[in-house]
């Protein structure tokens, strides 16, 4: 099982909207997708009509506080080939609970260990909350690959402070990274600045792209993914661009885990 995770310490940078279409289009090409909800915000959970986001019940919530196994809030989503698990408003306090145990950023990765989920799918992607917190440091630990978005300069700024927590938690740098620009193309002086950020510190951004898009937008509305909403939209094009650059991140017969090359003396 591969683990994307989408993450930045910023709202409305696209995390959800992308998270939401990378299982989707990860479905379609005949992956088998497990996505998660890590935002206690919920959105994607509301897309999915999975949950009223406000009970403990069948989501996250109970997995982590072990009411329920993990296994047992997998849900079906009316879509082929995706899973999901939700996520409820306790996740935040329960992120500030778990804070006071040792290990606590790995409890998610744990979890995932021991019910052997990765036997059972090809991809895990993780939407995050918007803000540093435990439940962003259990959405760093499991990832093999980042999607990170940026729809302005302020994204690229939060960057910073997500970069230094995949440095403490992640010394060895065994994962990817995909820089996303997001929803830009209709601001191109904005986009050009943050270009030009991204450069300064030596970030390179993915191949793909997604432009913005009203589709996109409207899928808060409709729920599901573009796909499914819009499937011939500049939104679905850029989504599945996207989706074939991450799968290809583990294609290329590297594994997630490469070895250190050699350099000769
Ligand atoms: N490429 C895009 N074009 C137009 N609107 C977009 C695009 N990507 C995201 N949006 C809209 O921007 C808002 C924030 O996106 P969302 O995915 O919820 O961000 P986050 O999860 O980072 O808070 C949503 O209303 C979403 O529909
Ligand atoms: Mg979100």
């Amino acid at each position: 099982m591969n683990t994307l995770t989408v993450i930045n310490a910023k709202g409305g940078c696209g995390k959800s909207t992308i998270a939401m279409s990378l299982a989707a289009g990860l479905s379609l090409q005949g992956k088998r997708v497990l996505l998660m909800d890590l935002d206690p915000q919920a959105q994607v959970t509301q897309w999915l009509s999975a949950g009223d986001g406000l009970r403990p019940e069948g989501t996250l919530v109970s997995a982590l506080t072990g009411q329920q196994s993990l296994s047992d809030v997998i849900q079906p989503t009316g879509y082929a080939n995706i899973w999901f698990v939700a996520s409820s408003a306790g996740l935040e306090d329960l992120g500030r609970e778990i804070s006071a145990n040792d290990g606590y950023p790995t409890m998610l990765t744990e979890l995932l260990a021991r019910e052997s989920v990765a036997d059972r799918f090809d991809f895990l992607v993780i939407d995050s909350p918007n803000q540093i917190s435990p439940i962003m440091e259990n959405a760093i630990f499991p990832a093999d690959a980042f999607v990170i978005p940026f729809e302005s300069t302020k994204a690229v700024k939060s960057y910073a402070s997500v970069y230094q927590l995949l440095l403490k938690l992640r010394p060895n740098g065994d994962y990817k990274l995909l820089h996303v620009l997001s929803n830009l193309t209709r601001l191109p002086g904005l986009r050009r600045r943050v270009l030009a950020l991204l450069a300064d510190d030596k970030l390179e951004p993915a191949k793909s792209e997604i432009r913005s898009c009203g589709w996109l937008a409207q899928v808060d509305e409709y729920g599901g993914s573009i796909f499914h909403f819009r499937p011939h939209s500049n939104g679905a094009e850029d989504m599945k661009a996207l989706v074939e650059e991450a799968i290809a991140l583990f294609d290329n017969g590297q594994t997630a885990h490469p070895e250190m090359p050699r350099i000769a003396a």
